[in-house]
């Protein structure tokens, strides 16, 4: 068998080169990173869940128009996604108070803003992935003015569509994580969400109890992790998997879990 070509391995996916041309093969690892990989772990399970989390997410935002990088699943660990330029900035959506927001500021975790605010961050492991304004992209031409008109508007769009979405399954949106990438048709380029969407880079609050069901579990060394991602994937219907699947036991786990 002949191996595909590996273009990158980030913290928690490697990208292979695609079967056609401007195309990529996304592989989700279980590995876990913090802190700008300090802290270093694994989540068992997570890479099959987050693919699958991520190409559902995709798939309804591709259905309200939002114009996103993925094609489609091929395994359990795999999707195919269109080839784009990754636009260097994580847009991070918040709607209510937490993590670096409400260290920063000395904001209560848990308080509702009165708006969402949408902050970027430069992407850059040596700096520290440093918060930025509009200002630092246009000037050091990260992206431009109109790309970024475009990536606030859909991020806006996505933020009222997830917070539904996970309000019908009794989870609140507090914050998460979006990428950005451009695709070029001729001399013209336009603006794809691109990434991931998972609870790697959302936090999700169970809305009666308040707990945690995302990364912070491991970032904050509360355990049940590889639970909680099940238990995301659950409530939005897409378990349980084959039997083939690399998921455990979720039945009898949630049973023995009382849930
Ligand atoms: P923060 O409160 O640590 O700034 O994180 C805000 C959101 O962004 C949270 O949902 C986690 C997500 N996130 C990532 O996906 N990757 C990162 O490197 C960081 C720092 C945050």
């Amino acid at each position: 068998m002949s191996r595909r070509r590996q273009i990158y391995e980030g913290k928690a996916k490697i990208l292979y080169e695609g079967p056609e041309p401007g195309t990529i093969i996304q592989y989700f690892k279980d590995d876990a990173t913090a802190f700008n990989a300090q802290k270093k772990g694994m989540i068992s399970g997570k890479g099959v869940i987050n693919n699958r989390v991520s190409e559902h997410i995709f798939t309804l935002l591709s259905g309200i128009g939002i114009p996103t990088h993925f094609i489609r699943r091929l395994n359990m660990r795999e999707q195919l996604v269109k080839q784009v330029e990754i636009i260097p900035i994580e847009v991070v959506i918040r709607n209510v108070a937490a993590g670096s927001l409400s260290k920063r500021l000395g904001i209560e975790e848990g308080t509702q803003l009165p708006r969402t605010i949408i902050e970027y961050y430069y992407k850059d492991d040596a700096l520290n992935d440093p918060m930025v304004a509009d200002e630092h992209i246009a000037c050091f031409g990260w992206a431009t003015q109109e790309e970024m008109h475009d990536i606030a508007d859909m991020a806006i769009r996505v933020n009222d569509f997830m917070s539904g979405l996970f309000a019908a399954i009794n989870i609140r949106l507090v914050d998460f994580k979006l990428e950005f990438g451009r695709i070029w048709e001729n001399d013209y380029s336009r603006v794809l969400l691109a990434d991931e969407i998972s609870p790697d880079g959302c936090r999700l609050w169970d809305m009666v109890t308040n707990e945690k069901l995302d990364k912070d579990r491991f970032r904050q060394d509360l355990g049940g992790e590889v639970e909680a991602y099940q238990e995301i994937a659950r409530r939005l219907g897409l378990l349980p998997v084959d039997p083939d699947t690399e998921v455990l036991d979720l039945e009898s786990h949630r049973k023995n879990r009382g849930l």
